[in-house]
């Protein structure tokens, strides 16, 4: 039985592969440090999970709900985007989805032909590309050459062509944690209205901004900006709700409704129990996900220099945003006596112990992506088996 041409050229997730690698060994037994993650490590606050229950003993989380989510859901998902950009949106120009990741997925559906492209600043979320290839369009990696993997209006003009239907942005960007200022955005966004293209603006990090760093959202800037963006954000991050799977979109109306239509036909609609769950997480007080934020901005603090001084590890601009650190690691690779970054990640995670993703799928081959979702202790142990590893294989090397 043939695949379809379509499914053939798509890749399983690397950091769920490498996620699900590690936690075979932890399983085992095996002492593995998992920095691969892409998820914060605190439970679902209180406050949440016991409006879930409530909601589960009150009867109403055993029906579908309309596809595009609640009513009171699409209020909730407004007050809260009114409050944090100052835009308001109508319950008609938004969708709730299965996670931002079916978002994501939903938006390609409905806007691609066969050969339309999507410009993809690299580094970029893995799942980017293989959403558009796998919705006929065509990824095409943006080389960006502005301060710390920033794109700037030149690298768009470059990659463009008469087939760029849309380009993804996502500040605060996983995986560098670098922040485009509303001065970049403004000036992507005007480049994007005179091209006539989408513009997707992914802002699932909006919330966890570290040591005074301002977060701008992109349909805050101007009204033709607005209304050229598809704003596409979730719970997953700022409420450590990666397992409830509850994501939105906002933006024109009539694009909203074709991913209705489309969602209505692949999940039915978000589960029932998690839109409840997320009434509560926007709708409560925002000191749990504030007491997290507090939490990363500590781990980013205490890794980042020590990642830097590792031997052969290039790391110029401290992320100020979400919770990753993306190194160039090429001089390291050389120096352990590695040909890729791959062996190099791959004698890591079976001889340290310690898992990293190689930056590849992020469209970096030279990069390893680190998560610092992980107590002070466990990175504390984490950095001093790299520094290890990398003191034996050099001096195997020497
Ligand atoms: C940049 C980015 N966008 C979107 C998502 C999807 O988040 P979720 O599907 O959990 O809402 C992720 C998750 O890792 C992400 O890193």
């Amino acid at each position: 039985m043939a695949l379809s041409k379509n499914v053939m050229k798509v890749q399983p997730s690397a950091t769920l592969a490498m996620s699900a690698k590690t936690k075979e060994m932890i399983a085992k037994g095996v002492d593995v440090i998992n920095l691969s993650i892409g998820e914060p490590d605190f439970v679902t606050p209180t406050y949440i999970q016991d409006a879930a229950i409530a909601a589960i003993h009150s009867g109403k989380t055993s029906f579908y709900t309309p596809a595009g989510g609640l009513p009171e859901l699409k209020t909730a998902i407004s007050q809260r985007i009114e409050a944090e950009t100052g835009v308001h949106y109508d319950n008609k120009q938004i969708i709730a989805t299965t996670g931002a990741k079916f978002a994501l997925y939903l938006i390609f559906q409905v806007i691609l032909n066969p050969g339309d492209e999507v410009l993809l600043p690299a580094p970029f979320w893995v799942s980017y590309a293989e959403q558009v290839n796998l919705a006929g369009g065509r990824p095409l990696a943006v080389k960006t050459t502005g301060m710390g993997h920033k794109v700037t209006v030149e690298d768009l003009e470059k990659a463009y062509s008469p087939k760029t239907q849309a380009v993804v942005l996502n500040s605060p960007q996983n995986p560098s944690g670098l922040i485009y200022t509303a001065a970049e955005l403004t000036a992507i966004g005007n480049w994007a209205v005179s091209h006539d293209v989408l513009l997707i603006s992914d802002e699932i990090y909006s919330n966890l901004v570290y040591n005074g760093n301002q977060f701008t959202s992109v349909v805050s800037l101007s009204d033709a900006i607005r209304k050229n963006t598809l704003l596409v954000t979730g719970v997953s991050k700022t409420y450590a709700m990666t397992g409830w799977r509850m994501g939105y979109v906002l933006g024109d109306a009539a694009i909203i409704k074709a991913m209705t239509t489309v969602a209505s036909h692949a999940t039915g609609n978000p589960t029932a129990v998690s839109q409840y769950a997320t009434i509560a997480a926007l709708s409560g007080e925002q000191t749990d996900a504030e007491t997290m934020r507090q939490a990363f901005e500590k781990r980013l603090n205490y890794l980042f220099p020590k990642i830097q001084s590792l031997p052969g590890f290039e790391l110029a601009d401290k992320p100020q945003g979400a919770f990753y650190l993306f190194p160039n690691v090429k001089r390291a690779v050389e120096l352990c006596g590695y040909s890729t970054t791959e062996d190099f990640v791959n004698a890591l995670l079976e001889e340290a112990y310690v898992a990293v993703v190689p930056g590849r799928a992020f469209g970096q081959p030279d990069h390893i992506r680190i998560s610092y979702a992980n107590d002070l202790d466990s990175l504390a142990e984490a950095y001093q088996r790299i520094a290890d590893f990398i003191q034996t294989k050099g001096n195997m090397e020497a």
